[in-house]
């Protein structure tokens, strides 16, 4: 690989994920002490693609970008010349020429594959079909200032194996955490990922599990992660996955008496109340997802910071 793209947790190593957290911490430190953040990039801009909505990786990288002192452009998929048909490979090989480092939320992981092929500048998966590596950045800063550790700590995750639960097989077991997976029958994470998963977790001495039963995957969890069973694009199979999943796999107060007295509980958003979540549990005492939300902004200015001005927070070295 010549240049640094993130296109899910699997190239990041444990080191790489924790400098990128200890920037991030001192990037949020730094904003909320003098209420501003140095201008460490000046001059870079970003190009943000989108084929599908998003609020808060949208908003996060832009903000993330001018509070940074650089610019951020939104380059809505109807909008460019993508729309009526020209290919990802041209596209990318034009943002090269005008931006410093691109990032893109796609429905196919493979358009995001061919971006970072043809892209001479750094490129960002902001969500694809099989990874979001950005949301689990944030998720494990937030892990970390609510438990102080990683090691030891159980991760329970309740529904679809989709994106977020791929790149959480990825990152939990480099970081010494257990994972426990509980998905319906036909729903599982990807197999290659779970492979990789599994080395992982021998390598690093802990606990994974992939299950279709919650209550065996969530007991004795410090930690409780759900996400929407409709992820974007699947919306067609909304009948179909509302049966199969509810009651079972919906996250309340029931279900919650399996994980350990202090557990928190964790949802990337956007989430439906009384659907993959209670409101009794999103909404409650052990909820820590607007700090997640707002952690995305700290991570992701640490993996720009690292990426544009490698000269001072080199992140590289990353392995294939
Ligand atoms: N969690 C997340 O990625 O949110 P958005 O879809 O609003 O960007
Ligand atoms: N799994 C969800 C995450 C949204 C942030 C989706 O892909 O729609």
């Amino acid at each position: 690989m010549l240049k640094n793209d993130i296109l899910s947790l699997r190239n990041l190593s444990a080191k790489q994920i924790l400098n990128i957290l200890d920037l991030a911490s001192n990037l949020k430190e730094q904003l909320l002490t003098y209420g501003a953040n140095a201008k460490y990039l000046e001059g870079k801009i970003l190009g943000m693609v989108f084929q599908k909505p998003s609020t808060r990786t949208r908003i996060s990288f832009e903000t993330a970008m001018l509070q940074l002192g650089g610019n951020a452009i939104n380059l809505s998929f109807n909008d460019l010349q993508l729309s009526r048909g020209e290919s990802i490979e041209d596209t990318a090989r034009t943002l090269s020429l005008y931006l410093d480092i691109l990032m893109a939320r796609v429905y196919d992981h493979s358009d995001i594959e061919k971006l970072s092929e043809n892209a001479k500048i750094p490129v960002i998966n902001g969500l694809s079909d099989l990874f979001h590596p950005c949301q689990i950045l944030a998720d494990f800063l937030t892990i970390f200032e609510y438990k102080r550790k990683f090691k030891d700590l159980r991760l329970a995750f309740i529904g679809d194996g989709n994106n977020v639960c791929n790149d959480l097989l990825l990152g939990c077991p480099k970081m010494g955490m257990d994972i426990r997976v509980a998905t319906p029958i036909g729903f599982e994470p990807l197999d290659w990922v779970t492979e990789i998963a599994r080395e992982n977790a021998i390598l690093h001495n802990t606990d994974l599990l992939i299950t279709s039963d919650p209550v065996e995957a969530i007991t004795d969890a410090d930690v409780v992660v759900t996400d929407t069973y409709i992820s974007i694009g699947k919306e067609n199979e909304h009948d179909r996955r509302e049966k199969i999943f509810l009651p079972a796999y919906q996250v309340n107060s029931d279900l919650v008496q399996h994980a350990k007295k202090d557990f928190i509980f964790m949802h990337c958003l956007p989430a439906k109340r009384e659907k993959e979540v209670s409101s009794s549990i999103i909404d409650g005492f052990h909820s820590v997802v607007w700090s997640e939300a707002e952690n995305r902004l700290h991570t992701q200015k640490a993996l720009l910071l690292m990426l544009l001005r490698p000269e001072f927070y080199n992140i590289s070295g990353l392995s294939d």
